[in-house]
């Protein structure tokens, strides 16, 4: 692969970021950067934004005495602010109220009727305002929808359809071959399920009589583009760039909640359109916050600017992170996150960043010493390195990269730790000298390896170990032992992760 396009789920403007939508924007952000550090940063392209159609929206901004466009602006910069904050390398922000999306929307949707692909049909049926879908009987729990918990209501409408029956067994066998690759396997199956339970046809526009908001159908000004359709388009119109496309993804992100929308819908209305199919999607786990849904009335809510604040930028990114494996559902426990911190980047990498350098700087005269006899690092880097490279391209265990570099910083300290280096140092100052010249070594690499998740902690230890920067993305894709330049001077930094007091939480 020598591009690569990613994509989030764009969000609803009904509400502020919320940490849920941070995991998701944070993690396409470790991927888009660890991609463009190894493939050069013009081949990759990162797209998020936000959806900002539908009946929910509408409702919303006038239950706040505002109008749509308003309220809308208001919100998505909020989210365009969170996101500058966290240090989010989008290439591209979308807003589905941008003029170039609603002309775009309008093509798509002309090309989708061209096609021969849609119907008009009346229909009844219930609707989840929360989804903005509708949804049977089968699907709810206790008569309310399972991701909402509210009840749908009734809509009876003269709609135009899309003859999803058509272009469904084609999905399918793109999915079971893997040539539309779901994942994780979980994922996969869990598509397969929905096709084997029956997925009916969708309506593409909703009656302007019951939505207000929205772009309105090329041919027929009595409805408004479904806003799904409106929603998922923008991972084409987005993709437009200096009269390029990026289109197709290479990988699109989200959470299982709108996997059939982004798993059988989406496909089908690209081939409808003859648009090719996205390479890979990725569907990572739900959490909830100390074993409950994340909820204003439980007060577990955690407001991503809060987390910042709290724990850094890099802290922050780092612990959403690291709670649960990237792919299954979890739990983020608030009262262990300052015990997490403390232990592996306080303690951690903080704590070993601190210890070589000062070693350096009383044995070494502050200065790399020669390198000599790797004792095992070598092979135990390169090991390293193998499992990170399966984890960020093949098995997107975000988490698992994470443990690779915290294997090697047990390792590091291990060797330190053990030899009692700096007892060696007083004695035997060559010795002393290849042993520190291979923890900056690792060091070194370590940062490299952080760099898609925590990339001002990884800049500021290379240029503390006087590495050009410009030299990043070669030593990436050799891995090398052997990079730190001997007798170069090694520059003093601040404390990288500052304790935080358990008794603040
Ligand atoms: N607007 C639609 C998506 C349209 S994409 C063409 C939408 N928006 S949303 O604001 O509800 O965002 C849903 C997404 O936010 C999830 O798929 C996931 O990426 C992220 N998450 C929201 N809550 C989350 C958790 N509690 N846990 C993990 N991810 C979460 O659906």
């Amino acid at each position: 692969m020598n591009r690569f396009y990613i994509t989030t789920p764009i969000y609803y403007v009904n509400a502020a970021p919320h940490i849920g939508h941070a995991y998701t924007t944070i993690a396409a952000d470790a991927l888009a950067r660890y991609h463009r550090a190894r493939l050069g940063s013009d081949a990759v392209f990162y797209l998020t934004g936000t959806d900002e159609h539908g009946g929910k929206i509408y409702e919303k901004a006038l239950s706040e005495g505002k109008s749509p466009q308003v309220f809308c602006d208001e919100i998505s910069q909020k989210f365009k602010d969170v996101w500058s904050s966290y240090g989010v390398s989008h290439n591209k922000f979308i807003r589905t109220t941008d003029v170039e999306h609603k002309n775009f929307v309008k093509k798509f949707m002309l090309a989708l009727k061209d096609s021969g692909a849609l119907y008009e049909s009346e229909y009844e049926g219930l609707y989840c305002v929360g989804c903005e879908n509708f949804i049977t009987s089968k699907e709810l729990i206790e008569g309310r929808c399972p991701y909402h918990k509210t009840e749908p209501e009734l809509v009876l409408e003269k709609n135009w359809f899309f003859n999803l029956q058509k272009y469904l067994p084609e999905v399918i066998s793109k999915i079971k071959s893997d040539e539309l690759s779901i994942l994780p396997a979980g994922a996969k199956s869990e598509v397969l399920g929905l096709v084997g339970q029956g997925v009916p046809d969708f309506s593409v526009s909703r009656s302007k009589e019951k939505i207000k908001w929205g772009i309105e159908l090329p041919w027929d000004d009595s409805q408004l583009v479904y806003v799904w359709c409106d929603a998922l388009t923008n991972y084409l119109s987005g993709a437009l760039s200096d009269a390029q496309t990026w289109w197709p993804a290479n990988m699109q992100l989200m959470a299982k909640d709108i996997l059939k929308f982004h798993a059988l819908y989406w496909p089908a209305l690209l081939l409808a359109t003859g648009y090719e199919l996205p390479e890979k999607m990725f569907i990572h786990g739900f959490f909830t916050i100390n074993g409950s849904k994340m909820s204003k009335s439980l007060g577990n809510v955690i407001d991503p600017m809060d987390l910042l604040e709290r724990f850094g930028v890099d802290g922050a990114r780092y612990l959403l992170l690291t709670q649960f494996p990237f792919g299954q559902d979890g739990d983020i426990n608030k009262d262990r996150l300052v015990e997490k911190y403390n232990a592996e980047l306080s303690n951690g990498l903080g704590n070993l960043f601190n210890r070589i350098t000062v070693l350096t700087e009383k044995y070494m005269g502050g200065l790399i010493p020669s390198a000599g006899d790797p004792d095992g690092m070598r092979e135990a880097l390169s090991e390293s390195w193998l499992k990170y490279t399966e984890c960020m391209e093949v098995s997107y265990r975000l988490d698992g990269a994470l443990f690779e570099v915290r294997h090697l910083i047990g390792l590091c300290d291990k060797y330190i730790t053990e030899s009692k280096l700096w007892e060696i140092a007083k004695t035997d100052v060559v010795r002393a000298g290849e042993m520190i010249y291979n923890v900056l070594e690792l060091l070194m690499h370590i940062s490299l390896m952080i760099e898609p998740f925590m990339p001002d902690t990884s800049r500021r230890i290379r240029v503390a170990l006087c590495i050009d920067d410009s030299l990043n993305s070669q030593i990436y894709s050799i891995h090398e032992w052997g990079i730190l330049k001997s007798g170069s001077s090694i520059s003093k930094s601040p404390i990288l992760f500052p304790k935080k007091a358990i008794a603040n939480e």
